[in-house]
């Protein structure tokens, strides 16, 4: 038996939080810790929240109240609680929670080893001078071939409902030599797809080697990084949409023809209420201009329904929107009061009016789904393969238009780039097969 201890974490929420993930398992493992799938089996359970919606914070205590019995039976059982919710609620954690040991904040997770090390209770949500980027060790590929790169964090644009930029805090750019360092030591590790991310990534303004460089700049150079095949980058926010990012849609090879770019309502009304900054016209003409650069894109949203003040009217007006853009995907969501957002204050829709129009909103957003899958059958498609499938002989990996692909493949690898044939459209995915 090694002397090896374990780390359990589990993930709520976004990329974002699944990236920062990766770098605390990784700061861990120079501490000797491995990972484990079975809570059980943990010597440290770490709980990277969620503070964006009202559920995932719900779901965090209710996570911590099943740990009780693992901890009582074995007291020396490290909890952690990371994320938003840490930030959020600190201290809060421990009162109610008197089971975690370590609160620690998304800017001050490089710290975790040191907490971790300590004995008694911990809390660190301090938005530290270093950058913590500075202070975590080297990647590790985790996932394959596809990887996380976090450029950007915090959102300076305060939507009226959001807390990300109160617990993330104001927009922070990380140099442009460390990301192409970050990505070249990730490239040396097998990745050929990575994903860029940000709050708000497309207001990426991160110092180069000849002064600020925007996201576009920056794809252009990643694209330079020899053995990176493909390059994404989430979340966007309409008004950031620039002419050299847009342009680097039809020139930038690398650059995948699928865009996450999130425009929450489509009522001027509900827009301006939400603080969003651009209208529904301004949405449009943004997304004409992308597809005039790269006419096969498909693109997804989010959409808030039910915000404060929100009519028949103005939810017929989103449905509009999502009708006349064709989303390939979006993810919808009832709106929830966060408290401390300028929204909160604010009288709410009827919870049976809300309910109604998610799963209307869904039923569109479905149907467009389908129709997106189904025009792909008998296609050509390039599918980067990330893991082999349950199916003998069948390779799993995502499409250049992000579609989950099962291959008939029984010669195919993990990390390979595969021309293949689509047959069908299934619930959440293609069926293909290899033709090359
Ligand atoms: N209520 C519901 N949805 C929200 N989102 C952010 N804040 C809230 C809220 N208070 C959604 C937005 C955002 C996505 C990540 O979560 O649609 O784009
Ligand atoms: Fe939140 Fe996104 Fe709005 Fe920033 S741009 S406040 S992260 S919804």
């Amino acid at each position: 038996m090694s002397d090896a201890k374990k780390l359990f974490i589990k993930t709520y929420g976004c990329q974002m939080n699944v990236y920062d993930s990766e770098r605390m398992a990784e700061a861990m493992s120079a501490e000797g810790y491995t990972l484990t799938d079975v809570a059980e089996d943990a010597d440290m359970v770490l709980l990277n929240t969620c503070h964006i919606r009202e559920k995932a914070s719900e779901k965090l205590f209710s996570d911590l109240g099943r740990l009780r019995p693992l901890k009582d039976a074995r007291p020396d059982l490290k909890i952690g609680v990371a994320g938003c919710v840490a930030q959020a609620e600190g201290a809060e954690i421990q009162r109610r929670m008197p089971l975690v040991d370590i609160v620690v904040g998304p800017q001050a997770y490089h710290r975790l080893p040191a907490l971790a090390r300590a004995s008694g209770p911990q809390v660190d949500t301090e938005f530290p001078a270093e950058d913590k980027f500075d202070h975590l060790p080297e990647r590790k590929a985790l996932r394959g071939p596809t990887a996380f790169l976090t450029v950007q964090e915090g959102c300076d644009k305060f939507c009226a409902f959001c807390v990300v930029p109160y617990t993330r805090g104001a927009e922070v750019s990380r140099p442009v030599e460390r990301i192409l360092r970050e990505t070249r030591d990730l490239v040396s590790r097998g990745v050929r797809e990575i994903t860029l991310l940000g709050q708000n990534v497309n207001g990426y303004h991160g110092e180069g080697p000849d002064g600020v460089w925007s996201l576009g700049r920056l794809i252009r150079a990643l694209a330079e990084v020899d053995g990176l095949e493909r390059i994404r980058y989430t979340t966007s926010h309409p008004n950031d949409m620039d002419d050299d990012l847009i342009a680097a849609h039809g020139d930038v090879p690398q650059l995948m023809p699928y865009l996450h770019l999130p425009v929450q309502s489509g009522s001027d009304r509900i827009l301006r209420a939400m603080n969003r900054k651009h209208g529904r016209d301004d949405y449009f003409r943004v997304i004409d201009r992308i597809r005039k650069a790269r006419p096969d894109i498909l693109f997804s949203s989010d959409f808030i329904v039910g915000f404060p003040g929100e009519t028949d009217a103005d939810f017929a007006d989103t449905l509009d929107l999502v009708r006349r853009v064709g989303f390939g995907q979006s993810y919808s969501f009832k709106y929830s009061a966060r408290p401390g957002t300028p929204a909160a204050e604010k009288a709410p829709v009827a919870p049976a009016v809300a309910d109604e129009r998610l799963q209307i909103l869904q039923a569109l957003i479905l149907e467009q789904q389908r129709a997106g899958q189904e025009a792909m059958v008998g296609r050509e498609v390039t599918v980067l393969y990330e893991k082999p499938g349950r199916q003998p002989g069948q390779m799993v990996g995502k499409s250049d238009h992000l579609h989950a692909v099962h291959v008939n493949d029984a010669g195919g690898r993990v990390g390979e780039l595969a021309r293949v044939r689509v047959l069908a459209s299934a619930a959440n995915s293609l069926s293909a097969v290899r033709i090359s």
